[in-house]
């Protein structure tokens, strides 16, 4: 057990959120609070491991900080960008690297790569993002929330765009944290059916709610948080010129925040694009904490890596 005890995660792999049970996502981001008002105590936690970082898609927050994570806790990281599976089954690749490193993180076009990988490796597996889901930055953001609000019960976040990873796993996570969640988007671009149903059956259990709607000044009532992301996502560069066009009257600019409550937060996963979905007026406001989301990615995954790999 490593200094400070870290919590368990029964399933052994992040996946997907669905990975963490409610007490275990709760335990994981007070130890990811902890990690970061002590991190000295964690220097050794993962002496004589390496991890394996997986990207088929582009990154500078995820890789990087993984990669910092990895050294300050005494570990060491390599990398692999491009495409997992071409050479070889995905089968192959997880048994391979499961003989020479401790733990793989991948971020994927397809979910199923990621599931492949953690079925394969006998390894602890983190998704660093896929088609549905992006759970290590719904973490960094439900800490960012609860830095800023002080707690989750109570709380309203409005996800204003496309329903992609970026709000299915904040779906789920504000389900089981007890926010309230609207997600906004354009017609034909809410979230997927069967992961809205299951964030429902968390949030029931929780006592608070999930709208998903098509209109703004509905949806964004009463939140004290707004969050977008880009349009068109990482694969869908040829959608972007139609995607432009719908998401248009989705911008969030400082008009649509007088929809909101006074003084909410902005929150975006970035990287942004300023002057589509957000404008720069609203990204440089005295309430957006995209910083803070941004530096949470490392303490959430180190306290990730070091629950993932206690003895
Ligand atoms: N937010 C996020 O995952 O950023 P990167 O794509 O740069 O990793
Ligand atoms: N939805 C975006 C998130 C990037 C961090 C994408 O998948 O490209």
């Amino acid at each position: 057990m490593p200094p400070g005890g870290a919590p368990c995660i029964a399933a052994g792999s992040f996946s997907s959120d669905f990975d963490l049970t409610q007490p275990e996502l709760l335990d994981l981001l007070a130890f990811a609070a902890e990690v970061k008002r002590r991190p000295a105590l964690y220097r050794s936690a993962l002496k004589n491991r390496i991890l394996s970082l997986l990207f088929e898609k582009p990154s500078l927050r995820t890789r990087i900080t993984f990669e910092v994570a990895a050294k300050q806790l005494g570990g060491d990281s390599i990398q692999s960008i491009g495409p997992i599976g071409g050479r070889e089954p995905v089968k192959d690749v997880a048994r391979n690297l499961s003989r020479w490193t401790d733990l793989i993180v991948a971020r994927t076009f397809k979910q199923k790569t990621v599931d492949d990988l953690a079925r394969w490796s006998g390894r602890p597996v983190i998704n660093a993002l896929s088609d549905l889901y992006h759970p290590c930055q719904a973490l960094a953001d439900m800490l960012t929330l609860k830095e800023h609000w002080g707690g989750w019960h109570g709380h309203k976040l409005a996800f204003v765009g496309d329903g992609n990873n970026v709000a299915h796993s904040l779906m789920l996570d504000c389900a089981r944290l007890g926010a309230d969640i609207a997600v906004i988007t354009p017609p034909k671009y809410e979230p997927n059916e069967g992961i809205l149903g299951q964030a429902r059956g968390f949030a029931q259990r929780n006592g608070c709610t999930i709208q998903v709607t098509n209109d703004l000044a509905e949806g964004l009532s009463n939140a004290d948080a707004v969050y977008t992301d880009v349009w068109a996502s990482m694969g869908q560069e040829h959608e972007a010129f139609d995607r432009a066009r719908l998401f248009a009257p989705y911008q969030v600019n400082i008009e649509l925040m007088k929809l909101a409550a006074p003084g909410a937060l902005f929150l975006h996963c970035l990287p942004a694009h300023r002057e589509e979905e957000v404008t720069d007026a609203v990204i440089e406001s005295k309430t957006s904490v995209v910083f803070d989301q941004a530096e949470n990615r490392l303490h959430v995954q180190k306290a990730l890596l070091v629950t993932l790999l206690a003895e």
